[in-house]
């Protein structure tokens, strides 16, 4: 398929196949459904402004997070460990109650251990995209979680990173320019 394709020969998966090839973190969007602690794999997630700091999520019209959280809600975003796979996996479906995940509450806004990082935001824009919403939210708090290797998300499946600790430290080398 080349760009001057008409859209109604639009390749979808040729789309998605292009778009897993941008290697990403995942995260566990949290979230409070009819009282209970929620979640939701999502790697659409970005920081758009230092100042005033913000950050957005693209989630699919269709999911439960949509019915649950407005303008002037907060949710929360997990970044995932790989030893948190299953946890990405589990949110990705419709949660079936079988699996205990520890949740712990910052006010009001639940969040899941043992992540690499955690933030707190109150969404103040939602932008319709297509068959999306734009979630832009104000970061309330955040902090850093677990010193350990992030889960990422490639070519439709999840990897692990195997590097060695570079032999340069690149900070100190660009010292001076
Ligand atoms: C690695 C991964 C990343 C995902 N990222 C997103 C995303 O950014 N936005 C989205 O709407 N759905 C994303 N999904 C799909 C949702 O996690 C899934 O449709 C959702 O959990 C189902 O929730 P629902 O029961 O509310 O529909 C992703 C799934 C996976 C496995």
């Amino acid at each position: 398929m080349t760009l001057s394709d008409p859209v109604s020969t639009f390749d979808t998966a040729m789309f998605r196949g292009v778009m897993g090839r941008f290697a990403t973190g995942v995260t566990v969007v949290s979230f409070m459904r009819e009282g209970e602690p929620a979640g939701m794999t999502v790697n659409a997630f970005l920081s758009v402004s230092l100042d005033p700091p913000l950050v957005l999520i693209s989630v699919r019209r269709s999911s439960n997070f949509v019915q649950h959280v407005q303008v002037g809600g907060r949710y929360g975003v997990n970044v995932l460990a790989e030893a948190q796979e299953h946890l990405a996996a589990y949110f990705a479906r419709r949660p079936d109650g079988a699996t205990k995940v520890a949740f712990r509450d910052h006010l009001g806004t639940p969040l899941i251990d043992a992540s690499l990082a955690h933030i707190v935001a109150r969404v103040v824009d939602i932008h319709p995209a297509g068959d999306h919403l734009l979630y832009i939210a104000a970061i309330e708090h955040l902090w850093h979680g677990l010193e350990a290797r992030p889960l990422i998300f490639f070519s439709g499946k999840y990897k692990q990173i195997h590097a060695h600790e570079p032999a340069i430290q690149w900070n100190d080398a660009l010292d001076g320019w």
